[in-house]
């Protein structure tokens, strides 16, 4: 072999040898980076025409460029394109099959970049784009959810805290908690898409450039609101992929806390949705059953994406300005959270459309385990002049009687609940129901029907 074709024909003038095959496998990223192909594209495109515009490349070498970039896309998306590890990464692949279609043109796109603000850019726009599609993915989860909580604004269930049964709330708040959360979620992957939309192109190697670019031209063609004001930053700043993977770690939290509801809620023990057979799996065993898999795999997503903001938190921490290779251990744990957090929330959104809330099991459960006692309670403090503690008192004494019997509040009668306490009227009965209880709530983002539809239809306006 002669010296050139030895080494590597992108970085190797000055290298007599050929990298080891072991430094190959491990320095190699088109693996995985191949994925940052079309935003690769994308950047070089935008860097070529500036660089015609300026006057630093001719227009017909840009022209041919551009064409010749256009065809190695399509190649790509063909699934026509032969990558090679030893082309190390998506950059010099393509840059390479440049070369071979155009000639030596190819190698004057490199002119004022390096692969260091390369390959910053192309992962933003790709995180960027994956902001977009959490946006949309959680929007579609929350119309899911406002279905729900429209159709079951006053049904009842129990309201738990430490799970057990504290007070009766509506379904349709129930679902609304939701809304809230994923609302939030969508405000965290909005802030971050924000904050992100800063260009990189054109800080080059670390330095910035000798050459007259127009970075502003490159920051518009590509989206961003602006380039980056500082070219050390901008080479070696993660941010924007770990405030990506904060925002989907939280976002996976919710997910995991109301996938654990679906499970606990789909049991023969508790009956209070049924989830479609469109969302559930069979045992291979055991023929009645129906198992929630897919709510429980949504509830384990959080490991791996909160596991790879981690890893991201670990590779970042302690890195000198500006980029240092491991930087590029950055894009397999947010490739693999983003298409997690992808099926996940899809996932549940599917789960969500199609469950089918039983509103009698709901409703029985609501008005077992004493659930009206802080109901009883107000009412001796409002119709009886009891102080709260002392009502408190009270309640709990006739909780404890109707425990002792066997029965639930409502059950007692109006003679034992006055040989408690001699204040207690027969209207007292109004406010052990359930309905009653719920209807009470009208304080502002209360369980009442009417608070609940008033606020699906502010989420309505919301998403309009
Ligand atoms: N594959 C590299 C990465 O993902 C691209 C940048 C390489 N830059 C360099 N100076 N070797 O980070």
């Amino acid at each position: 072999m002669t010296k050139d074709t030895a080494s590597n024909a992108m970085w190797g003038g000055r290298f007599a040898d050929a990298p080891d095959a072991i430094m190959e496998a491990i320095n190699a990223s088109i693996g995985f980076d191949k994925r940052l192909a079309r935003q690769d594209i994308e950047g070089s495109r935008a860097h070529a025409a500036m660089l015609a515009q300026q006057g630093i490349l001719s227009s017909r070498d840009a022209e041919a460029i551009r064409e010749g970039l256009l065809t190695v896309l399509s190649e790509i998306e063909a699934g026509d394109f032969a990558f090679s590890a030893a082309l190390e990464d998506i950059h010099m692949n393509v840059e390479a099959r440049l070369k071979a279609l155009i000639g030596e043109a190819a190698g004057r796109l490199h002119t004022a970049r390096s692969r260091n603000d390369q390959v910053a850019t192309d992962f933003r726009l790709w995180v960027r784009e994956q902001c977009d599609g959490a946006i949309a993915g959680l929007e579609a989860l929350i119309r899911a959810l406002l279905a729900q909580a429209e159709a079951g604004a006053d049904w009842v269930m129990p309201g738990f805290t430490h799970l057990q049964t504290a007070q009766p709330v509506t379904w349709g708040h129930h679902m609304m908690a939701y809304v809230e959360m994923f609302g939030r979620d969508i405000g965290r992957f909005r802030d971050a898409r924000a904050r992100m939309n800063e260009c990189p192109l054109g800080a080059a190697a670390l330095a910035g450039t000798g050459f007259p670019i127009d970075r502003d031209a490159t920051a518009t063609a590509l989206g961003f609101d602006r380039p980056a004001a500082n070219s050390l930053d901008a080479v070696s700043d993660r941010d924007f992929a770990l405030e990506y993977l904060a925002a989907a770690s939280i976002c996976a939290m919710h997910l995991s806390r109301f996938a654990e509801e679906l499970v606990i809620w789909s049991s023969a023990q508790f009956r209070f949705v049924q989830l479609s057979d469109r969302f559930s799996t069979g045992s291979s065993i055991m023929p009645q059953k129906k198992n929630p898999d897919a709510a429980e795999l949504i509830r384990a997503k959080i490991g791996r994406i909160t596991g790879a903001m981690v890893a991201l938190f670990t590779v970042m921490k302690g890195l000198p300005l500006a980029y240092s290779k491991d930087m590029q251990e950055d894009k397999e744990q947010v490739f693999d959270a983003a298409d997690h957090l992808g099926l996940a929330v899809a996932a549940m959104e599917g789960m969500v459309r199609d469950m089918t809330a039983n509103r009698d099991a709901l409703e029985a459960a609501a008005a077992s385990g004493f659930s009206t006692a802080t109901d009883l309670a107000d009412w001796l403090v409002r119709e009886a002049g009891l102080p709260f503690r002392d009502a408190h008192h009270v309640t709990g004494a006739l909780v404890k009687l109707a425990e002792e019997s066997g029965r639930d509040l409502p059950e007692l009668t109006l003679g034992e609940m006055q040989a408690v306490h001699g204040d207690i009227r027969a209207d007292v009965f109004d406010v052990l129901g359930v309905h009653n209880s719920v209807a009470s709530r009208q304080s502002y983002g209360g369980t009442a029907p009417d608070q609940v539809r008033a606020q699906v239809a502010r989420w309505k306006e919301k998403l309009a």
